[in-house]
């Protein structure tokens, strides 16, 4: 998965409802989607990672009602308040931010429209059936639960509501046999392999056309044609992905080259709770528009508190500050990728996470680096000695890197992230093994102590970097603290491909004590 020329590896996450503050559900795509993209720019390629948030609907409207404000100055309060503060203190490095309440996403939706109203994908019609706000979704028959003699959405687990009104269509159904077609020849289109599955088979089901417009309130894109209309908020959703890199702009216009540069996608991140729209509905409306379908949607599992998915409206959403407060921020990026299959659900525990911090993260690589600095200061003045080379190290790191950047690329985060840290606890090995504190008891052994530290130092300056994407932050601590800044450069020049290259870590470099990268959890708290 990698693009040349001029092509960015462009990757987007949902765009985020902005009815209430983000929780860690919300910060898990995320994180991933950061994680990848720093993996991808350490790569050394182009990469464009979008992130935002979806204002329009009736979900929306209505807590900015009960809340007695006007939907714009909720979705705006709420934006600048809670949600980018969030992305800031998750050291998420997002290149744009779209919100759908901006003109250059309303006047882009709008011609898109157009184009497809003209172009006969659009037509009259009358829907009637059930509809649930929470998810912002025409539900079927089928799909509903009934509790108590009351048929609710079983995602929610609250009352669906009936919708008749005239509204405008758009022909679904045309796209079934294509679809099914592009599923068949890219099987990389849609993952992982049960996501697609459920894919075909849904589209196998037969699908009927969907209703793009509503008009029992305002809170949306007018319909360019019929100004009585507001674009159905999934509609206009899915769209921001292309909006927000100049869809429909003239190609030699700053959003026409943005869009050549960009488009399509390559990863599309979502929750499996929207998979389908991002599956069915975004790729059909892009083919009725004559443009390339993404490369792949992801859907990842749900984080589940008490067996269901965590979420605000069920009292259940845990806000990432409550996790970052107690273990960091590096340290949250991680967990969630390293303890649950990327694509399976997941249970949330504290203990859990308390445990994976002492032993990998404080123990295993926090430990490595305090003990191999502190050992450079006591034994070697502070400064990196001359170059060495332990084969055994050596191929493991290669084996590491080789393992590990497929995985990552494959959106196999755990995979990846246990293939680093299992070059780290062999590392921990052969520094158990060599005991080194021993050596330096006896001058004559001074030479095999400096080789020891150096092939420590060394394999420290590739975990550094191997894990640089998913924990910036201690990376760079690690990094300054090896004197490699100064002399390699920042560390997100670093390249992937060049990693395992033995021996980069340059002899003389001033090696400083850092503060400790993963303290002792307070268990008082
Ligand atoms: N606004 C739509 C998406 C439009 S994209 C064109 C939406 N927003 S949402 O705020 O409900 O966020 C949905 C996404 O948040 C999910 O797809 C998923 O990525 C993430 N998660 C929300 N709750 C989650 C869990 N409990 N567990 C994991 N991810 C969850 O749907």
């Amino acid at each position: 998965m990698s693009n040349s020329g001029d092509k960015a590896f462009y990757l987007t996450t949902p765009i985020y409802y902005v009815n209430d503050a983000p929780h860690i559900g919300h910060a898990y795509t995320t994180v991933a989607g950061d994680v990848l993209t720093r993996w991808h720019r350490q790569r050394g390629e182009k990469v464009w990672f979008l992130t935002g948030t979806d204002e329009h609907g009736q979900k929306v409207m209505r807590t900015a009602d009960l809340n007695k404000v006007s939907p714009q100055d909720w979705v705006d309060r709420l934006v600048e308040t809670a949600w980018k503060p969030n992305w800031k203190s998750l050291n998420i490095a997002n290149d744009d931010f779209i919100r759908t309440t901006e003109p250059r996403h309303t006047e882009r939706v709008q011609r898109f429209l157009q184009g497809l109203k003209d172009s006969g994908h659009i037509y009259a019609g009358k829907y009637e059936g059930p509809y649930c706000v929470g998810c912002e979704e025409f539900k079927l028959p089928g799909d509903l639960i009934e509790a108590n003699g009351e048929k609710l959405c079983p995602i929610h687990s609250k009352p669906i509501e009936l919708v008749n009104e005239n509204n405008w269509f758009f022909k679904l159904s045309a796209f079934v046999e294509p679809l099914l077609k592009h599923y068949k020849d890219n099987p990389d289109a849609c993952q992982p392999e049960s996501a697609r599955n459920e894919v075909v088979s849904f589209l196998e089901g037969g699908v009927s056309d969907l209703s793009i417009s509503r008009s029992t309130f305002d809170w949306g894109i007018p319909v360019p044609w019929d100004t009585d209309q507001v674009v159905y908020v999934w509609f206009d959703a899915l769209l921001n992905y292309a909006t927000a890199v100049g869809l429909g702009d003239d190609p030699k216009s700053e959003g026409g080259i943005k869009f050549a540069q960009t488009w399509p996608a390559d990863v599309h991140l979502v929750g499996k709770d929207i998979l389908r729209f991002h599956a069915v509905i975004w790729p059909a409306m892009l083919m009725a528009a004559g443009l390339a379908v993404p490369k792949k949607v992801f859907a990842h599992g749900w984080l589940l508190v008490g067996g269901e998915k965590m979420s605000k409206s069920k009292l259940t959403g845990i806000a990432p500050s409550d996790i970052t407060d107690h273990f960091g921020i590096d340290a949250f990026r991680y967990y969630f990728l390293r303890a649950i299959p990327f694509g399976t659900d997941g249970s949330f525990s504290w203990e859990d996470m308390s445990a994976r911090y002492t032993s990998e993260l404080a123990n295993d690589f926090g430990n490595l680096a305090s003990r191999l600095t502190a050992m450079v200061e006591k034994y070697c003045a502070g400064i990196i000695p001359s170059a060495a080379k332990d084969p055994g190290l050596e191929s493991a790191l290669q084996a590491t890197v080789n393992r590990a950047d497929p995985a990552m690329c494959a959106l196999d985060f755990q995979g990846g992230i246990n293939a680093i840290m299992e070059f780290c606890k062999k590392v921990n090995g052969y520094v158990t093994e060599k005991e080194p504190w021993k050596l330096a008891k006896d001058p004559a052994n001074q030479k095999e102590l400096e080789e020891v530290l150096y092939n420590t130092a060394e394999s420290l300056r590739a975990l550094a970097v191997l894990l640089n994407p998913v924990m910036p932050t201690t990376c760079e601590i690690l990094w300054e603290s090896l004197g490699a800044h100064a002399t390699m450069g920042p560390i997100s020049k670093q390249t992937i491909s060049d990693v395992a290259r033995w021996g980069q870590l340059p002899p003389g470099s001033s090696v400083i004590k850092s503060a400790v990268l993963f303290p002792r959890l307070d268990v008082s708290e």
